[in-house]
């Protein structure tokens, strides 16, 4: 099947940070992403998910290879259309980076003050976030007065605010309880659904891939060692790494 441009499109992405030594956290990744795709990472601790991720987010320079999404090369944008780019990637991330002290609205609001949206749009646009989220009741509550999910359920509004094309997810619920993962996970699905909006998902719970993810990639060492369609990629696997996410040992089967 012909799935047009993908959104996001990786080829040959490496990155190596130098310290006191050279640490290759990339090699060589090659990644399509298609519009409506629930795309799962995954991964052990240090394998390289975040840098990916920060990569994307423009938040890294890579050192070498392209990223480009709908078709263009992020590395060559500039001035407006630069701008313009970082409003179609939302990014949310597992330690929520709330504004502490703004409230709930006031933080939803923040990426539209930014763009001097006139107080009018700013209070329409946060008062349908707020409902998105579910969290009409606690717009003027602080931060500090909320639950895990709740947090994460700001930072997802917040990400949404200017309409992006992708959600960017770096552990978003690995700080919460399963109850509250699955409702979070439940509010992505619902995103990507009802607003189109395509999520990238990074993390280390297998869990979280079977929940919500259509695709997948294993990274380990900065290398992807497996990709493919979920759930056809881990019915008989192979590879060492893939087994040790899954749980399975040499005698399982
Ligand atoms: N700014 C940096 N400077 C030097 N090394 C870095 C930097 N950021 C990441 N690294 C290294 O790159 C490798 C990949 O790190 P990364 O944060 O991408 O892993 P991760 O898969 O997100 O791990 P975790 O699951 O623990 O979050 C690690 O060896 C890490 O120490
Ligand atoms: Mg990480």
């Amino acid at each position: 099947m012909s799935e047009g441009t993908p959104i996001i499109q990786i080829r040959g992405l490496s990155k190596t940070f130098v310290t006191d030594h050279e640490i290759m956290a990339l090699r060589n990744i090659d990644l399509d992403v298609q519009k409506g795709d629930i795309f799962g990472i995954i991964g052990m601790s240090g394998a390289g998910k975040s840098t990916l991720l920060r990569c994307i987010a423009l938040l890294e320079t890579p050192t070498s290879g392209t990223i480009e999404i709908e078709g263009r090369d992020i590395s060559t944008l500039r001035g407006r259309d630069l701008i313009a780019l970082r409003k179609q990637i939302g990014v949310i991330f597992q330690g929520y980076h709330l504004l502490m002290q703004r409230t709930v609205r006031r933080n939803i609001a923040f990426p539209l003050e930014l763009e001097h949206k006139s107080k009018e749009e700013i209070a329409r646009r946060t008062d349908e976030l707020l409902e998105i989220v579910g969290l009409s009741d606690k717009a003027n509550a602080y931060p500090s007065q909320l639950s895990g999910g709740q947090k994460q359920r700001v930072a997802i509004a917040r990400a949404l605010a200017s309409n992006p094309k992708i959600i960017l997810c770096d552990e978003p619920t690995s700080a919460l309880d399963s109850v509250t993962t699955k409702s979070i996970l439940q509010l992505l699905t619902d995103i990507n659904r009802n607003l189109g909006v395509s999520v990238m998902i990074i993390t280390h719970e297998i869990g979280v891939v079977r929940a919500i993810c259509n695709k997948v990639a294993v990274i380990n060492d900065g290398l992807f060692v497996e990709q493919g369609e979920m759930p056809g990629i881990f019915q008989k696997p192979t590879n060492a790494v893939t087994r040790l996410l899954l749980g399975l040992g040499e005698e399982d089967e």
